[in-house]
Parts: structure tokens; C-alpha cells; sequence
């Protein structure tokens, strides 16, 4: 099946062809410049720039794939979560795209297309799973039981580990999104810093809520001592944390449910650092481990794709009444 994918729930519009599990073409117009200069995304210029960005997209994504509107099987967008008007920017294209070509429409959750984004190979992952969930939104652990099912072990309870990686950048200097700088900048420190666990003990959740302030104090105090920040330990300390507190999480979730399988998903599994850990973990507990490309792991329409194919074959075609939801959870 050819599938159309269309991405537009914060501030990457991106539309992808995907011909079952394989990549035909997969663009991404990024908006980073122009929320760059406000710290953080503008929900307002955001649904304005996926309007401007959308059609032209589509021109490029149907000509890199080689591919005519009329030979589009499927079309798919995702519904949320996401920003109210950006999603409904791309979504409202993806069923006018359906309606006039007279073709099947799917939305589709953003969260769970990042978990789909490791099904874009020959060899898919293979369920009972366990996956960790980790971007700018959301920080999440999974049980998949089977393809299509997830249930929900633990959550953040106040930021995401995005969120805290971007802010800690910040008070760095180091611009927004603050991961990729924060990463290559902790290849150069040590972790010199002993910052807060993000993990709620007992329990399979998270809060990057301490640890962001932590980091923030830390960093005035230092400042106001007269000191010259030592950004690349503190860089290696924040990511430390991160990935410490992730990993021990999905360690507890893949020993109680003894799932054979171990994925990571989302902007913050394309760490380094954090895909070693996992990888590692997984061979120590003889499990198997999918994650997928680092381009892949932040935002993009291919994994839309590949997540509304998935759902197609189980559940059949979304209606065209359907509208978006800023507030949609996995397996609703
Ligand atoms: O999945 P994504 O593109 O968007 C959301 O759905 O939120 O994730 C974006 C997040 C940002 O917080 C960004 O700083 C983080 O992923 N990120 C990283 C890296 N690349 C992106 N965090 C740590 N290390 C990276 N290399
Ligand atoms: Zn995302």
C-alpha cells in the first residue's frame, strides 16, 4: 500500500511516503529559526507556518517519491497530541487530500507514531514490548502486549525529559532545542555535578520538574559566585541524570513485565548516550532492542505513515467527521 503521512503538531511540517514498511520520500520543513529567536515554540507562528509550508511539501514529497496524487492508497495525519492550531492545519489538509481523491483517511497519536517509527524496517520489532517514549512532550513507558495495544506502566508527572534537557540548555546559552547542543558539549566534560534522580521511587514515573530547577539554582548560584559556568560538566551531569534516571525506569518496566523486547522513541532516544545504555540493558537481560534511526526519532511523517498503515489494517478507515485532539492519549 502507498501511504501518505502528514506531521503538524508543534513546529516540524513534514509529509512522507511510505510504500508499506519502506521509505519513499520523507521531507521536514523545520520552523526552529523562527521560534529559535522566542526560546521555545509559538503556537500562533507555528499553524501559520505549516500553512505556508504544507503545499509546497506536498509538490516535493509526490516528486521525490516518484509517485502521482492518484496512486496514493491511504492518507494519514496525525490528530494529536499536539498544539490545537498546528495540528489542525495539517489534519484538516489530510482529509481534504482524502475527500478529493476519494481514498481512505486514518488519524493518527503522535505518540504512538514515534513507537511506529521502529516498525520502518524489514525486520519490526516482535511484541510482548516494553518502551520507553521520550521527547519534548512526553516522557512515557509502554507495554505492548501486541502490535496496536499499549498500556501505560508510568509517566512523567510534571515536565518531560525534553523539556528539562531544553531548559537546562538554556540557562547553558546554548539555543533551543537544547538536546543535540547539550550532547555533543557533555562528550567534552565529566560529570562533576550530583543533580536530582528523575524518578519517582516505588513507582514507574518520572519528574524532571526537580531536576530542572536543579539545574537552574545551580547555575545561578554559580553565576553570582563570580564563576565562569563550566558548561560542558554541567552539560555531562544534566545528561547523566537523564539518562540514568530513564534507563534505571525501563529497566524496572522491561524486569516486570519480562517483555523480550526493548524500543525507545521519540526526539530524546536520538542521545547517544542514551541508546548505548539501552542497548546494553537489553543484552543483559537477553531481550531484543529497536531503535529507530536518529532522524527518525524526531519528528517526522514517515512514522505517521506507518502508524495510520498499522491502524488501517486493524481497525479500517477514520471518519472524515473526525477532528483533532491536543489532548490524545495512546491506545484511545
Ligand atoms: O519527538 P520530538 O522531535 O518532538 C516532540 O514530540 O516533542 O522531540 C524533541 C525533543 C527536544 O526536547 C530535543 O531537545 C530532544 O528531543 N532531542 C534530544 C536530542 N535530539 C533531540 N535530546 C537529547 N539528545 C539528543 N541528541
Ligand atoms: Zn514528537
Amino acid at each position: 500500500m502507498i501511504v501518505l503521512g502528514l506531521e503538524s503538531s508543534c513546529d516540524e511540517t513534514a509529509a512522507a511516503i511510505i510504500d508499506n514498511g519502506r521509505i519513499l520520500a520523507n521531507v521536514i520543513s523545520s520552523q526552529l529559526d523562527a521560534h529559535k529567536v522566542f526560546g521555545g515554540v509559538v503556537p500562533e507562528l507555528a499553524a501559520r507556518m505549516h500553512l505556508e509550508a504544507l503545499h509546497p511539501l506536498l509538490r516535493a514529497v509526490t516528486a521525490e517519491a516518484g509517485i502521482e496524487p492518484g496512486a496514493i492508497d491511504l492518507i494519514c495525519a496525525t490528530r494529536g497530541p499536539g498544539l490545537i492550531g498546528a495540528l489542525l492545519i495539517g489534519f484538516a489538509a489530510g482529509k481534504a487530500i482524502a475527500w478529493a481523491l476519494d481514498k481512505p483517511f486514518v488519524g493518527v497519536n503522535h505518540v504512538e507514531a514515534h513507537m511506529y517509527a521502529n516498525f520502518l524496517t524489514e525486520t519490526p520489532p516482535k511484541p510482548p514490548l516494553t518502551c520507553l517514549t521520550v521527547s519534548g512532550g512526553h516522557t512515557d513507558l509502554f507495554f505492548l502486549p501486541t502490535v496496536g495495544r499499549f498500556e501505560l506502566l508510568g509517566s512523567t508527572r510534571d515536565d518531560a525529559a525534553g523539556e528539562c534537557i531544553d531548559k537546562s540548555a538554556r540557562v547553558l546559552g546554548l539555543g533551543y532545542p537544547g538536546g543535540p547542543a547539550i550532547e555533543k558539549l557533555a562528550a567534552q566534560g565529566r560529570v562533576a555535578f550530583k543533580l536530582p534522580r528523575p524518578v519517582i521511587e516505588g513507582s514507574l514515573d518520572f519528574s524532571f520538574s526537580g531536576l530542572k530547577t536543579a539545574v537552574i539554582n545551580l547555575c545561578h548560584r554559580l553565576t553570582q559566585q563570580g564563576l565562569e559556568l563550566p558548561r560542558a560538566d554541567l552539560a555531562a551531569s544534566i545528561q547523566e541524570a537523564v539518562v540514568s534516571g530513564l534507563i534505571s525506569q525501563l529497566r524496572a518496566a522491561a524486569v516486570a513485565h519480562q517483555a523480550g523486547t526493548i524500543m525507545l522513541s521519540g526526539g530524546v532516544a536520538a542521545n547517544g548516550q542514551l541508546r548505548n545504555r539501552a542497548a546494553a540493558l537489553a543484552d543483559e537481560l537477553g531481550a531484543a532492542f529497536h531503535v529507530p534511526p536518529a532522524a527518525l526519532c524526531t519528528d517526522n511523517a514517515a512514522m505517521v505513515a506507518c502508524a495510520g498503515l498499522y491502524h488501517y489494517e486493524m481497525h479500517g478507515p477514520d471518519s472524515l467527521g473526525l477532528g483533532v485532539d491536543p489532548g490524545l492519549r495512546p491506545g484511545k
